[in-house]
């Protein structure tokens, strides 16, 4: 059968399961909202969601916001950031992850990551620490929990606050311990294509009382819990999630004990089968991640496998297949428009001049996985073994034509040229 890029019947034309996924429960919770007529903020289902997000990860405190950017936000502002601070961040993220620090007016220093598992790389954190540093965020990429063990050492012995985004790692564990309250708090994100959402949504935890007084005061208007309506102590604004998306979302939260069982059994089959296949490596996961629920699978490309064929090209083809694989970030978030010397907002307070050179950075590995990286998403793993099946029988259908598709390539850019 030939490729589907060159006429032929792809792989697979049936969808992969349909995302966000919801059923009754969301039906029934989100009327209960609307009878209620306590629709915003205020709902008593927002206080009720809190407290068992809380539950699942272990933590004293959560409060809700209205996504994962602000959640950074607020928990670096309850963290009395200040004006040209510098927050240690990795590159491979998404650019809320560095943006919530200058928003905050702090100063985003990027470290590289670890090749096996894109996190933050404990000794490249360890080697950017400068004696302006106050904050590590370490993301915890696709959902495998970062090295929690060396980089909370490290913010312990060096004195510096370490939060923890996230925002792809709903119910991960790392050594039996849920992620979030590793550090000072723990961001997650709601957004449409999260684990566990609400289309936009976003919550803060901390073991910290007094960090998530803070951070409820930042999302609530400056007010303090138990106070007057109109009695605000702090500038805050209003980022408070609806009582409709906390009725999604605590539906969604059950659900995701069992979606996590099904894309764990079917990345571990796709693990196993993929070990026997070339020029697609799928790096182990650290044994001391206890629970990762897959936000996101990351391959590493090599072309040599392939017949040369380069990676964009393979993607192409796979797609064409019916599968949805996509290549990583184009490049590393330092290489954004963003970080360009011209483009950098002046700080705040006027006090201090950033000395990152952001336009000069190339950090090696994670300039690699811009480069050969293949994303693989969640939903693809939430269905049965014919659909994995699936995945593999057409990246070996794109490896048997791969001589072919590179002459369709050539003679294509031929013809343009
Ligand atoms: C790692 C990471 N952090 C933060 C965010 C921000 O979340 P939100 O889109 O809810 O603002 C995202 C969103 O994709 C993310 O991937």
């Amino acid at each position: 059968m030939d490729l589907a890029l060159r006429g032929g019947q792809p792989v697979r034309e049936k969808p992969f399961p349909a995302w966000p996924d919801f059923g009754k429960d969301e039906e029934e919770l989100l009327q209960e909202v609307l009878r209620s007529r306590t629709w915003g903020g205020y709902s008593p289902g927002v206080e009720r969601f809190e407290a068992s997000f809380a539950r699942l990860h272990g933590a004293r405190h959560a409060i809700t916001c209205c996504n994962g950017t602000v959640a950074l936000e607020v928990a670096l502002r309850a963290l009395d950031l200040e004006c040209g601070d510098e927050v240690i961040v990795p590159p491979i993220t998404f650019v809320a992850t560095a943006t919530a620090v200058m928003i905050c007016h702090g100063v985003p220093v990027f470290a590289d990551i670890d090749p096996k598992t894109l996190n933050l790389s404990p000794q490249a954190v360890e080697a950017a620490i400068t004696p302006r540093t106050r904050a590590i965020i370490a993301v915890h990429f696709g959902g495998h929990p970062a090295d929690l063990d060396a980089l909370r050492a490290i913010a312990l012995r060096r004195g510096l606050a370490l939060i923890e985004d996230a925002a792809h790692a709903h119910g991960a564990t790392w050594q039996g311990v849920p992620v979030g309250t590793f550090g000072s708090a723990g961001t997650f994100s709601f957004q449409a294509f999260k684990l566990a959402t609400a289309g936009e949504g976003g919550i803060v935890i901390t073991n910290s009382s007094t960090l998530a007084e803070r951070v409820w005061s930042y999302c609530n208007c400056g007010r303090r819990k138990g106070g007057g309506w109109f009695e605000h102590f702090i500038v805050a604004s209003n980022y408070r999630l609806t009582g409709f998306q906390a009725a999604i979302l605590s539906a969604q939260l059950k659900r995701l004990p069992q979606q996590t069982t099904v894309r764990q059994r079917n990345v571990e089959y796709f693990r196993e089968k993929l070990r026997g296949l070339d020029g697609l490596v799928l790096p182990e996961n650290d044994p001391r991640v206890t629970n990762h629920p897959y936000y996101l699978l990351t391959l590493r490309y090599q072309p040599e496998a392939f017949s040369g064929v380069d990676r964009d090209l393979f993607l192409r083809a796979l797609q064409a297949e019916g599968i949805p694989a996509q290549a990583t970030y184009p490049y590393p978030l330092y290489r954004n428009p963003l970080f360009r010397k011209e483009s950098l907002p002046p700080c705040g307070c006027g006090k201090w001049k950033s000395d990152q050179n952001y336009e000069s950075l190339s950090l090696p590995e994670s300039e690699r996985v811009c480069k050969d990286g293949i994303w693989l998403d969640h939903y693809i793993f939430l269905g049965d073994r014919q659909d994995v099946d699936d995945v593999l029988t057409a990246i070996e259908k794109v490896r048997k034509h791969a001589g072919a598709l590179l002459s369709l390539h050539e003679a294509a850019r031929g013809s343009r040229s």
